[in-house]
């Protein structure tokens, strides 16, 4: 793959008539390239070579550029705030004076156009809409020392991964009101892979910044971007309500890209994800309200949440999880119509002893899992924590949770249901399962502190500790073996 930034400082190049003029004057230089091209002329009959010009071609098309909708009344463009779009101008200052004029006049839009618009954080407005061109590019500086920093969000008490402050986000906002990104698929470039790097080998003294942070807010829609490569979680909405995110991809390596998170609800009521395409570091989704005691303290839960429509990757952690961090509470999501691919786990529920909390009323409908290790885990010894400060007498609720129309290919673990004496799984139902198995041992179906049922046809067969009922609801054979530890091996 040719580096998009070389690509558009080439392409703009030729742009410029001036380059040719210039270079034209001289017979010289007309020979030259008249050699020049006889000699890429041959280079291009090697296959390769002509697959990269098409490959070109095809990523800067000849067509007019779309032509932007008028989303607001007041509609500014970047460039009339003095940006540069070559990937090397620093643009903070241009994208702080639009969106302070649009504060000022009480709303507007923010075009962005086709190229490389490197910037420092900086914070939305209420009112606004950033439209990002096709081919538009808002790329993240590297270096930290452009980022400020903010004070740990009140329900972690900590930064997450350092304590004290944390570096704020590329994309920031607070206390605001109706908040649209959105464009025809232009990018959010976070350049996550110094962050990730540096992190690795310990060289930063604050917990790293997400992409795109928007915190006590309401009316958010983000829609028809691509986000990639993030520092640290991608998209995180915090303590707000009304929130819609669709038709979004949102990319990072699937591997070393540590923490690079999808989409992290946390503390947010109200909130639909859907049609999406989501690869990264870690999970596509994380439901979050906050970490132990603080997050006890803060008590805002995630509720009324809809997630459909997905498809998601993640070699790392999980497609779709909850927690760890959820004690503030996580109830009333649905999640449904997700096919989860190569990945490492299908869905995660996560908590741990300290936690406190609850999750329930947890919905899971039409899941599709291909080549996944272990395809539904909830897991209860999720053991850490912000510090010692932690109630380890606070034990989460974890409880009416369904399944319904499971399917899947090459599951080695289908289901891994791991409760404790102290943090029993309760009222779990799977209903319609049947999912291709690519590990022949007995105990696939593990269970332990779990009580519930199956409804009709399961397989693989479910551990002891479910009653079975069939289709008509009859009760076929209650559980035999409550809180058995079904496990024979771990991996
Ligand atoms: C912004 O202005 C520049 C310079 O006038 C123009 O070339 C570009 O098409 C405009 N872009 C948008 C998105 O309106
Ligand atoms: C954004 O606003 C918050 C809250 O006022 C502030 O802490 C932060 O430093 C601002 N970020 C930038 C980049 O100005
Ligand atoms: C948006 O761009 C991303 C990244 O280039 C691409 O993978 C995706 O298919 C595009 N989405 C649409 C709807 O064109
Ligand atoms: C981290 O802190 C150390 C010691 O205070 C300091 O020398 C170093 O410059 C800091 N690094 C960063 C990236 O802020
Ligand atoms: C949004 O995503 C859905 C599902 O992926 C797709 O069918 C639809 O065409 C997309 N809409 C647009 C406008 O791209
Ligand atoms: C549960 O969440 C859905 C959105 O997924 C919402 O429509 C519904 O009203 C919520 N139910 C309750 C009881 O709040
Ligand atoms: C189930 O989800 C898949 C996507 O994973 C979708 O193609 C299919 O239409 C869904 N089935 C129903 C009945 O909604
Ligand atoms: C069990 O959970 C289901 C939702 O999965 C709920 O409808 C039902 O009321 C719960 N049963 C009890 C006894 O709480
Ligand atoms: C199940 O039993 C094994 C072996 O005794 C033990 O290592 C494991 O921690 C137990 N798992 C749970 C979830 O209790």
């Amino acid at each position: 793959m040719a580096d998009p930034l070389r690509l558009s400082r080439l392409n703009r190049r030729h742009d410029n008539p001036h380059f040719f003029t210039t270079l034209l004057t001289s017979h010289r230089t007309l020979l030259t390239l008249i050699w020049t091209a006889a000699f890429i002329l041959v280079a291009f009959w090697q296959k390769s070579a002509v697959d990269r010009l098409l490959h070109f071609r095809h990523s800067w098309p000849a067509a007019p550029p779309r032509p932007i909708p008028k989303l607001r009344d007041l509609v500014f463009n970047l460039t009339d705030f003095g940006a540069v779009g070559d990937g090397v101008t620093l643009n903070t200052a241009a994208f702080e004076r639009a969106i302070s004029e649009i504060r000022k006049r009480g709303g507007g839009q923010l075009n962005v156009g086709p190229g490389y618009w490197l910037t420092a954080p900086f914070n939305l407005t209420s009112h606004m809409t950033l439209f990002l061109a096709q081919d538009a590019v808002v790329l993240g500086i590297d270096d930290e020392n452009y980022w400020p920093l903010m004070p740990p969000l009140p329900s972690y008490g900590y930064g997450r991964e350092r304590p004290g402050p944390r570096y704020g986000s590329l994309i920031h906002g607070q206390n605001l009101k109706d908040v649209v990104i959105t464009g025809h698929n232009g990018t959010i470039n976070g350049q996550g892979k110094r962050w990730w790097e540096k992190y690795k080998k310990k060289m930063l003294n604050y917990t790293r910044g997400p992409l795109v942070q928007i915190m006590w807010s309401r009316d958010i829609e983000i829609s028809h971007v691509t986000l990639r490569d993030s520092p640290f979680w991608t998209l995180h909405p915090y303590d707000c309500q009304n929130v819609i995110i669709r038709n979004v991809t949102i990319l990072a390596p699937s591997s070393d890209a540590p923490n690079t998170d999808g989409i992290d609800p946390d503390s947010c009521e109200n909130m639909v994800i859907e049609d999406s395409y989501i690869s990264v570091g870690d999970d596509a989704v994380a439901i979050k309200s906050g970490w132990d005691q603080y997050g006890i303290a803060y008590g805002r839960p995630s509720t009324n949440i809809l997630i459909r429509n997905l498809i998601v990757r993640s070699k790392i952690s999980a497609g779709v999880s909850i927690g760890s961090e959820m004690s503030g509470g996580v109830s009333n999501i649905t999640v449904q119509n997700l096919l989860v691919w190569n990945s490492k786990r299908g869905i995660r529920i996560k908590t741990s002893a300290g936690r406190g909390g609850y999750v329930r009323d947890i919905t899971y409908q039409n899941l599709t899992f291909d080549s996944v290790r272990v395809g539904i885990v909830i897991k209860t010894d999720y053991n850490e924590h912000p510090d010692e400060g932690y109630d380890p007498s606070a034990l989460p609720v974890i409880k009416d949770i369904s399944f319904t129309s499971i399917r899947g290919q090459g599951i080695r673990i289908p289901v891994r249901i791991y409760g404790s004496q102290e943090i029993p799984v309760r009222n779990i139902t799977f209903k319609d399962m049947l999912v291709g198995i690519s590990y022949k041992k007995k105990h696939i179906f593990q269970c332990s502190y779990v009580q519930g049922r199956v409804i009709g046809k399961i397989f693989p067969s479910p551990c002891d500790n479910l009653d079975i009922y069939d289709d008509k609801g009859r009760l076929v054979r209650p559980a035999t073996a409550r809180n058995s530890n079904d496990t024979d091996y771990d991996f």
